[in-house]
């Protein structure tokens, strides 16, 4: 703690992380040159919106917080040095205790799809509720069914079988046990700075230290991320792809079961894999007869733009697919996505889940996906993520501190490094202006192992006056460090 003060205290000292030298400054354009000349004076106004939360009558945040302490486990973690108590959601803005307005550009970490509260999809989760909230798949009821198909009408290839789970974890383990039966083999590779989930199982997946314990990680082998911006072989796709060989040749009996990716990193700070990566791998993976997972957790039903899936930014159809988080806008609901021939594997054993496709997580499911349509939002990441990058690069061209802007749509990833040529993790920086940015009215989440990267992923109705107000706040925060 003490340490962590001294840390902040040197950066509040130093003077603004302005780029003022040419060579900072010879690829910028002209309008950045100028912003980069102009500072900022006055913290930028959330954009207006005709909406008034309800009075809060629940108990104040510190009574809340002595209360999880006390009664929720010990690995439970807030954003913030004071908490924040949000008690009330309306499509992109949450509100705290005191009706105070923030822009929420993390979603409940990637989750709300479609905005908090949406009132389609409140209509039918009601609606489903007033019915029937349960009643397994021993029994018919066509909530399941219908979701179902509405959802393998979504996928490419001959992804049409699905399996319903409860969460991201639940639906990788799946994933890995169908994997693992179909090819008969035990190996998974999976990449380094990945996040697949915190059981037993999925932690093996998993590769940050911060989120592992000592436990047995299972037959799965870690290969070199292929992050084009933090990665040893850059942008190169078949030199990272030659190390998943690499690892089946000497460190399987060359055989694996499969291959998982998020085709967006998103715990991990929103690393795009290197162009052209998933195809070379998928077709090195296949021969070592295993099947191609992909994790679309976080960047799938359109929220990267241009396309309904991440993998889709890859060129590549996968053998299997999950999916969580946004699929629900809220509702706990995963799904597992793959072939008949897959999901067959299955078949030889009872494979149950209580909870899993529940006739109101499927009624709200159903909705959100006829929401993402009928809004267009797909079309809108697109639109709204173009100029968002573009705002933000505009600024990483005025500040040193800012080591990196990428992403695609609405899932966006904000480097800050104290050093950029050496890349050297602002963590504490991104400290300050994580809070910063908090008091001007904006949550973002932040990622990456060493937590220096802003991930900015709002719920899908994010418009342009957002983004805008956004960039400015980032601008108006990383101007007073
Ligand atoms: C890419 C990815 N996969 C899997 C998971 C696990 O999902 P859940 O927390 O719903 O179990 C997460 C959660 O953050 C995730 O980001």
């Amino acid at each position: 703690m003490a340490f962590q003060r001294l840390l902040l205290s040197k950066i509040l000292e130093r003077p603004i992380s302005r780029i003022s030298s040419k060579r900072s400054l010879s690829s910028s354009t002209s309008s950045a040159a100028a912003a980069a000349a102009s500072p900022v004076h006055s913290p930028p106004e959330l954009p207006p919106f005709d909406y008034q939360p309800k009075p809060y009558a629940g108990p104040p945040a510190d009574e809340v917080l002595q209360k999880r302490k006390t009664f929720l486990g010990p690995s439970l973690f807030h954003y913030y040095q004071k908490p924040l108590n949000i008690v009330e959601g309306k499509m992109q803005y949450l509100f705290d205790d005191t009706g105070k307005r923030y822009l929420d550009a993390f979603a409940g970490i990637v989750t709300v799809s479609c905005g908090h509260c949406h009132p389609e999809i409140l209509h039918a989760v009601m609606e489903q509720s007033q019915l029937l909230q349960h009643a397994t798949t021993i029994y018919l009821n066509h909530q399941i069914a219908d979701f179902a198909e509405a959802l393998a009408s979504k996928m490419p290839g001959n992804l049409k079988v699905v399996y319903f789970v409860n969460s991201g974890t639940e639906a990788n383990e799946l994933a890995m046990l169908m994997a693992r039966l179909y090819s008969g083999n035990l190996g998974m590779i999976a990449l380094r700075n990945a996040y697949h989930g915190g059981s037993a199982g999925t932690m093996g997946l998993t590769a940050l230290n911060t989120w592992k314990y000592s436990i047995p990680q299972g037959e799965i082998h870690h290969v070199v991320n292929p992050d084009p911006y933090r990665g040893v072989f850059g942008s190169d796709a078949s030199a990272y792809a030659k190390d998943v060989q690499d690892h089946i040749d000497f460190g399987t009996p060359g055989k694996v079961a499969g291959f998982i990716a998020e085709t967006i990193q998103g715990v991990g700070g929103a690393v795009e894999l290197a162009p052209g990566y998933l195809k070379r791998v998928y077709e090195i993976v296949r021969k070592a007869g295993g099947v191609c997972i992909a994790d679309e957790v976080q960047t799938g039903f359109g929220r990267t733009g241009d396309y309904y899936w991440g993998f889709e930014t890859q060129g590549v159809i996968p053998d299997i697919v999950t999916m969580a988080k946004g699929i629900g806008n809220g509702l706990p609901l995963g799904a597992v996505v793959t072939t008949p021939e897959i999901a067959n594997v299955l078949a030889q054993r009872i494979q149950f889940n209580t909870f899993g496709g529940n006739p109101v997580c499927s009624a709200g499911g159903h909705a959100v996906l006829k929401v993402i349509d009928k809004e267009r939002r797909q079309e809108h990441c697109s639109e709204v993520g173009l100029h968002l990058l573009g705002r933000l690069r505009s600024l990483q061209e005025k500040y040193e501190l800012i080591g990196d802007v990428r992403g695609r749509g609405l899932m966006v990833g904000i480097e800050l490094v104290t050093d950029r040529e050496l890349k050297t993790p602002a963590k504490a920086e991104t400290g300050v202006i994580f809070e910063k940015l908090r008091e001007l009215g904006v949550l973002v989440g932040k990622g990456g192992l060493h937590g220096n990267v802003f991930r900015i992923k709002p719920p899908m109705c994010f418009t342009k006056a957002d983004a805008d107000f956004l960039a400015d706040a980032m601008d108006y925060a990383v101007s007073k460090l």
